[in-house]
């Protein structure tokens, strides 16, 4: 046993993955610091990583309307992503054809786009409109070279993607077999519940390592072992992307036995309706996300309905049946998942390079990491929350602005992850530090990242680990 940075934990060196638990290690790798820390590797990702791979600009309910736009920057790139037609989107570099100012800035409703410097104009759809003084150009300039530069854009899931690189694999392509698996969760009818972003002290990746494993779960969020957070996930990988989920061998979804803290007893002998009605709830607090109303009025409901000692499986199926009947009177169908599938979906994907999606059966938890400019010190971090909604009820949203990692607007769940990661970015500067060392079982996406990144970047992938070192 060894110590942990939280009083009353025990850590699991000795503890066993639950039986019929298929791992699926890597081989043991060093990870370089380089990909983390050095401005040059930083300008380098701007044209053999960002140039050429597919990215969600935004969700396809930020421009609702023909004309509606969005600013997507990344790095010193920046796009306008604009509806054109009620089932039409398309996307263009925002540059001047005159002399490169920028057209567009943040988002809005175009009738035309116009720059500011010197008064060019274009329709929605790139097309050019007005050149100042065109005569004086004696016919070199036409409306055909000066139309805005086309970017390619397409949609799953509800987001707009983007890719700079013509030559790209189509989107559905690029995101297989994340699309065919999240496919069922009907993600495309979910609204945004609610958005926030900061500026992060630490490089784009440490950011989203912070959320691609689960591995710091018991850690990190001490509070989540006393609903039965594992203290071991699984890993997939399939060529790009990864994702995880818990370790549970008494089922997908349903309480685990083994806690992480030896003091708390198993969910699942206590009541298991007060257990169900309390994790929702204390997750809800902690996360603001990863259930929602409906579930916590259902769990209220079966505490009321169903006598103290009800089995875990019969409050799980009225739980369900409650809940479904909840959303259903708001117009909702709960889709339908193939059980076989589901212990395969697990509940954190990442999507190379920099989105991650926690997703259920009605919501899901996201994250998205780009880098601040050129600094590999320095990141913007989005975390927003999207939800099925009746015809109607979805809130009106904006992307909040809340810079203060420790403002009470992020939940605690987030605060403390943002507690670690400035403290890696400094930490993997240290004359002491060899290189990242990820869990071959439990951080099987942190390695699959880099791998990844290694073969876009154009340098090794990552070393095996050696014993003496
Ligand atoms: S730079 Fe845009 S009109 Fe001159
Ligand atoms: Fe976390």
């Amino acid at each position: 046993m060894m110590e942990a940075g939280h009083a009353g934990q025990i850590a699991f060196e000795d503890a066993e993955v639950p039986t019929g638990i298929d791992m699926r290690p890597v081989a043991p790798a060093l990870i370089p610091i380089e990909a983390y820390t050095s401005p040059e590797y930083a300008a380098r990702e701007s044209e053999h990583l960002w140039g050429k791979v597919w990215q969600q600009a935004c969700r396809e309910e930020e421009i609702p309307n023909v004309g509606d736009y969005v600013t997507y920057d990344i790095v010193d790139e920046s796009i306008i992503v604009v509806r054109t037609a009620p089932d039409e989107v398309q996307a263009f570099y925002n540059v001047c054809q005159h002399r490169g100012r920028q057209i567009t800035k943040g988002c809005g409703n175009a009738k035309q786009f116009i720059c500011r410097f010197h008064g060019w104009r274009w329709k929605i759809t790139g097309e050019t409109a007005f050149i100042n003084d065109r005569k004086g150009y004696d016919g070199y300039l036409t409306n055909e070279n000066t139309s805005l530069e086309p970017v390619k854009v397409e949609s799953w899931g509800g987001w707009i993607w983007v890719n700079m690189d013509p030559d790209s694999e189509p989107l559905r392509d690029y995101l297989e077999p994340v699309a065919t698996l999240l496919d069922p969760y009907q993600l495309e009818k979910m609204r945004y519940r609610w958005r926030q972003w900061l500026v992060f002290p630490c490089n784009w990746k440490t950011a989203l390592e912070a959320f691609n494993e689960s591995h710091h779960a018991a850690i990190s969020h001490p509070q989540l072992c006393e609903w039965g957070t594992t203290p071991f996930y699984w890993c997939r990988t399939a060529g790009k992307h990864a994702w995880h989920g818990p370790a549970i061998s008494n089922g997908p979804g349903k309480p685990g036995t083994q806690t992480c803290d030896s003091s708390i007893q198993p969910p699942d002998v206590r009541d298991p309706r007060v257990t169900l009605s309390e994790s929702l709830n204390a997750i809800m607090e902690g996360v603001n996300s990863c259930t929602t109303d409906t579930m916590l009025a259902a769990a209220a409901r079966v505490v009321e309905e169903l006598p103290p000692g009800t089995p875990a499986d019969v409050v799980a199926e009225r739980f369900n049946q409650v809940a479904q009947e909840i959303d259903a009177e708001r117009g909702i169908t709960w889709p339908e998942l193939d059980p076989d599938l589901l212990p395969e979906t697990g509940h954190d994907w990442h999507v190379f390079p920099n989105a991650v999606i926690l997703q259920g059966i009605t919501y899901a938890l996201c994250y998205r990491a780009r880098p601040n400019g050129a600094d590999p010190n320095s990141c913007i971090f989005e975390t927003y929350v999207i939800e099925r909604y009746g015809e109607g009820e979805a809130p009106s949203t904006e992307w909040v602005n809340v810079p203060d990692p420790t403002d009470p607007r992020w939940p605690e769940v987030l605060q403390q992850d943002f507690g670690n990661m400035p403290y890696v970015q400094r930490g993997m500067k240290s004359r002491g530090f060899k290189g990242a060392r990820p869990n071959p079982r439990q951080e099987v996406p942190v390695y699959n990242f880099h791998k990844t990144l290694a073969e876009y970047m154009g340098t090794g992938a990552p070393q095996p680990l050696r014993k003496e070192a």
